[in-house]
């Protein structure tokens, strides 16, 4: 499964690019909003970073507006993937932009009739946002599951990109159903590398250690 960090912020995304667990990002206006820095300049750079597939978002909201947007949009860099909200100008830019050659990733899913009409339209990604769903005691992971086995019925390339991650067991659940891509906030990658019996071990190896060291002196 492919990993990817949610976020706008430069800082965060090039310490975990440097780590080489990053296969792209994603953005959306709220988190590019909290940033300083120009958005297509902190996307062109993004992309220099992680070397891979970056959604930048529109925020038009007619169809015609959003191809326009979404066109530019792709220009920034050859890694850019043009993000849509999920409403019917949505679905009509993406089949329009996606009939162009340019990579859509259909945003702000919430079930599987959403995410399969994205697909029949020709997106290369949709977002369905987990945490969001579970925030209103509805599981996020079963509408993974219901996506994933719908579009492996029929084989459609368009891939699942799990999004509103907002724990580690997200990525755990993502994986074993079978879901393509992850994104995931600073935060919780950076949980990822935690777990106190790592942390006991190697203190107790290198203390193990350094007590051989000293008795041998
Ligand atoms: O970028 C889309 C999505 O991952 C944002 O989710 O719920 O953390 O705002 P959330």
């Amino acid at each position: 499964m492919k990993l990817f960090v949610d976020s706008g912020s430069l800082k965060d995304i090039e310490s975990l690019a440097a780590l080489g667990i990053i296969d792209g990002a994603t953005t959306n206006p709220s988190l590019l909003a909290k940033e300083q820095k120009d958005p297509r300049e902190i996307l062109k750079e993004i992309c220099r970073l992680v070397q891979g597939p970056v959604s930048g978002e529109v925020v038009a909201t007619k169809a015609d507006d959003m191809v326009r947007e979404g066109r530019e949009i792709a220009k920034i860099d050859q890694h850019m993937v043009v993000k849509v909200p999920f409403t019917r100008d949505g679905v009509r830019a993406c089949r329009t932009l996606a009939s162009e050659g340019i990579k859509v990733n259909v945003t702000l899913i919430f079930s599987a009739t959403q995410a399969l009409l994205a697909a029949k339209v020709g997106a290369a990604y949709v977002s369905p946002f987990v945490g969001r769903l579970d925030d209103i005691a509805t599981d996020g992971m079963h509408l993974i599951e219901e996506i994933v086995e719908i579009f492996d019925n029929y084989e459609f390339p368009t891939q699942v990109l799990v999004a509103s991650v907002r724990h580690p067991i997200h990525i755990v659940q993502a994986a074993r159903l079978g879901a393509d891509v992850c994104t995931c906030p600073p935060a919780v990658l950076d949980q990822c590398f935690k777990h106190p019996l790592t942390d006991i071990g190697l203190e107790k190896f290198l203390k193990d250690w350094e007590k051989a060291q000293t008795a041998k002196v």
